[in-house]
């Protein structure tokens, strides 16, 4: 973590479309219309003129959403086109772009290819037909593989995958099947997130109507310890509560959130974080484009973070590294020790055995990793 940058050098692209909706999602995402999304991919240019003074060079930019691949294979070479010409890239930038699977063919890959995109990852959920329909997912296991392996042969080296635990009606069995089938296709990375219920979701009613079985805590808690064994065991660094990678293979955008460094974020709902201030996009897609017809910033809300806001935003975002927060980055960042501010909460939380001091850093403890949410509730 070093010091933050009045100018970004990340950029987040949101899509907001999907074939259709996952019964547990919550992003911002609607129904896919070609004819929309292409003026959509107008209202995003002229987002980019507006953004061209608060960027330096990027090192990462992450297309993400929603279903970037759902996006022909002539409107994402507009996207790349019109990123290429708003914005410089360092030629070691980090490009990634998320992929649904069943939505990528050789087409897209070529374009993704050749405008320099380095990195996908690949919604999988789990390696299970049954599970995919009961998730709401418009693939199949067989589907995401044929995605996964044309991706490879592409030349696509780093890729992640993104997989779900204590998914309802799932057996410890059940799980251990999805990871070690996904360790056996080597993937770069991998993240492995429990689930979530989101309000306004499917989930989220049937839950409340107690029809979603979901499995125990004390489960869920063995599912993730599982995790973290086996995919150490498997060469796999665990660098952040939910993601897994190979050496060198560490998400460098996502690294950029956890730091709490400057980035901007364009599209619908998108977020970004620019000279101090943090702002939220229009979330819907009418109302976004028209603020770009306009030629305003589509910004829906902004936060100055200052004082003990940004320390303890700071704190809770590097926290979420395995490595934890570094003194000395603090430190060099807020002029100040961290325990000038946050003394009687870290005490508490130390005492309690969810976090621990190294000579370097502050972290999270085994047992606090499960319970990290309730540290970080009392971090806000
Ligand atoms: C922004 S989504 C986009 C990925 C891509 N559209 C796809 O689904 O294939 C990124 C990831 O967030 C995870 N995710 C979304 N909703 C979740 C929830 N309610 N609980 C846990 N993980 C969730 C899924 O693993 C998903 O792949
Ligand atoms: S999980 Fe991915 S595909 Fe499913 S609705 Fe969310 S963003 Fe779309």
């Amino acid at each position: 973590m070093n010091s933050p940058v009045k100018t970004a050098s990340s950029l987040y692209i949101h899509i907001p479309f999907c074939a259709t909706k996952c019964y547990y999602c919550a992003f911002n995402t609607y129904s896919f219309h070609k004819e929309q999304a292409k003026v959509y991919l107008q209202a995003l240019r002229t987002e980019m003129e507006l953004y061209l003074l608060d960027t330096a060079p990027l090192r990462t930019v992450f297309i993400g959403g929603g279903t970037p691949s759902i996006l022909s294979a002539k409107a994402l070479a507009q996207l790349f086109a019109d990123l290429h010409t708003h914005f410089e890239l360092r030629t070691d930038a980090e490009i990634t772009v998320e992929c649904n699977p069943g939505t990528v063919d050789e087409e897209k890959l070529k374009v993704m290819h050749n405008a320099g995109v380095n990195r996908l990852s690949f919604g999988l959920q789990a390696m299970s037909d049954d599970t995919l329909k009961q998730l709401g997912r418009i693939h199949t296991v067989t589907e995401f593989l044929h995605s996964y392996h044309l991706s490879r042969e592409f030349g696509f080296e780093n890729i992640n995958i993104d997989v779900i635990f204590a998914l309802p009606k799932q057996t410890m069995a059940a799980w251990q099947y999805t990871l070690h089938e996904v360790i056996s296709l080597a993937p770069a990375h991998i993240s492995a997130y429990n689930l979530v219920i989101e309000e306004a979701t499917p989930f989220y009613e049937w839950s409340t109507a107690g029809e979603l079985h979901l499995p125990s805590e004390d489960t869920e808690a063995d599912m993730f310890q599982y995790t973290i064994e086996t995919l150490t065991a498997h060469g796999y660094t665990h660098y952040e509560i939910c993601n897994f990678a190979r050496p060198a293979r560490f998400a460098r955008h996502n690294l950029v959130y956890w730091d709490n460094q400057a980035c901007i974020g364009l599209g619908a709902g998108a977020c970004g974080y620019v000279d101090g201030v943090r702002y939220t996009n229009i979330r819907g897609i009418a109302p976004y484009i028209n603020a770009l017809a306009q030629r305003n910033k589509p910004i829906a809300d902004t936060e100055r973070l200052t004082g003990r806001a940004e320390k303890a935003e700071t704190l809770m975002l590097a926290l979420r590294k395995r490595e934890g927060i570094s003194f000395e980055d603090y430190r060099h960042r807020f002029g100040e020790a961290l325990d000038v501010e946050f003394a009687a909460i870290l005490k508490k939380w130390i005492d309690l055995q969810l976090l621990e001091r190294t000579t370097t850093h502050l972290r999270l403890t085994h047992r606090g990793l499960c319970l990290a949410n309730e540290v970080f509730v009392e971090l806000m």
